[in-house]
């Protein structure tokens, strides 16, 4: 109930607009978001690094109707691949860019789906020269075909494009099997739109289900499984059906979220197996805080306490 109202709300451009310029207490915001800037976006991939941890860097922002902000959007990639790439952090792709193709301009009406190609065409090309790779975010069922289309696409050029498959949906046994495929990265997640029971699972157990039997099969095919789950039960499954897929640290990695369960990033990182955080900054922060919200209660008391004490 408080999720799906939490999912709705996330939406809803009216709240968006008070509660972003709500003087909402920095250090909430600041558990989930790594800054507003590119300076501190690339600091925090810097931090994780120095602890043995690969990033993927997110530029926020979603859903544009607006050419102008999809093209600040992508030079926002531009700009933050080339600080990393200064850095060192792109080597080896430690540091990658994930992408929101709506935040990329999608949704324009007319020539969108074009538009956000040719802008995710030119971040590939600059995370081709810088030596890292790019994964495609996944957003609402309404964009699945066109999201997998662009993939697609831009494999054709940019082998190295990965894409992020949502276990709710009915659908994702079947593109797993699509996409377990030779040089394919695919990175799970459980899914984290309100979806209806026409096209998802509505039940946790149903849901953790299918993610088992996605990351079964996505550990048994030839393309690299990215785990990106907080879930310490799929945590250790996945860490068992790697082992029973006779599949070695560097063919497949954990990922996790900014600022959530950091100690168990750490001890994964350390144990010797790949992991990910996923480390999202910029002003648009409201829609993505949101669905952290909507994952789990106890983080809406921790927001509320924020919002009471600024
Ligand atoms: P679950 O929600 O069951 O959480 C398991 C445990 O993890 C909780 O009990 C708690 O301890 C901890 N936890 C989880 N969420 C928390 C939170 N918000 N705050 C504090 N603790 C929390 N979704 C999507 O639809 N499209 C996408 O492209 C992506 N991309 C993506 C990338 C990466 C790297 C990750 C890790 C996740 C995504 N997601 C996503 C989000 C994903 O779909 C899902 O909503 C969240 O990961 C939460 O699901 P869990 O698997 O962690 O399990």
């Amino acid at each position: 109930m408080l999720r799906n109202s939490l999912l709705q709300l996330s939406k809803s451009e009216r709240v968006r607009d008070v509660i972003e310029k709500a003087p909402v207490s920095r250090s909430v915001v600041r558990r989930f978001v790594a800054g507003a800037t590119t300076d501190e976006g690339v600091a925090a991939a810097a931090e994780l690094d120095a602890t043995g941890r690969c990033t993927t860097i997110d530029y926020l922002g979603e859903d544009t109707l607006d050419a102008e902000q999809a093209k600040h959007t992508k030079d926002a990639y531009v700009t933050i691949l080339g600080a990393l790439r200064e850095r060192g952090l792109t080597e080896g792709g430690r540091a990658e860019v994930s992408l929101k193709l709506s935040a990329l301009g999608q949704a324009l009406p007319g020539d969108g789906d074009k538009i956000a190609l040719e802008y995710a065409r030119e971040i590939c090309t600059l995370a081709q020269e810088s030596g890292t790779t790019v994964t495609l975010d996944m957003e609402d069922h309404t964009t699945t075909d066109r999201t997998l289309e662009a993939l697609r696409e831009l494999r054709q050029d940019f082998p190295f494009v990965g894409a992020v498959l949502q276990a709710y949906l009915h659908r994702t046994e079947a593109d797993c099997r699509d996409l377990a495929t030779a040089g394919s990265r695919v990175r799970l997640c459980k899914g984290a739109y309100k979806e209806p029971e026409s096209v998802a699972f509505q039940s946790g157990a149903e849901v953790d289900k299918s993610y088992v039997r996605c990351l079964k099969i996505l550990m048994q095919g030839e393309g690299y499984p990215m785990i990106a789950s907080h879930d310490p039960r799929l945590v250790e499954i996945a860490g068992a059906l790697a082992a029973q897929s006779g599949r070695a640290p560097g063919s497949f990695e954990y990922q996790m979220l900014y600022g959530i369960r950091p100690e168990e990033q750490k001890r994964i990182a350390d144990r010797g197996d790949t992991m990910r955080v996923y480390v999202p900054y910029g002003e648009q922060w409201y829609g993505y805080l949101m669905r952290r919200m909507a994952e789990k209660p106890a983080n809406v008391a921790f927001f509320l306490r924020g919002l009471a004490t600024k």
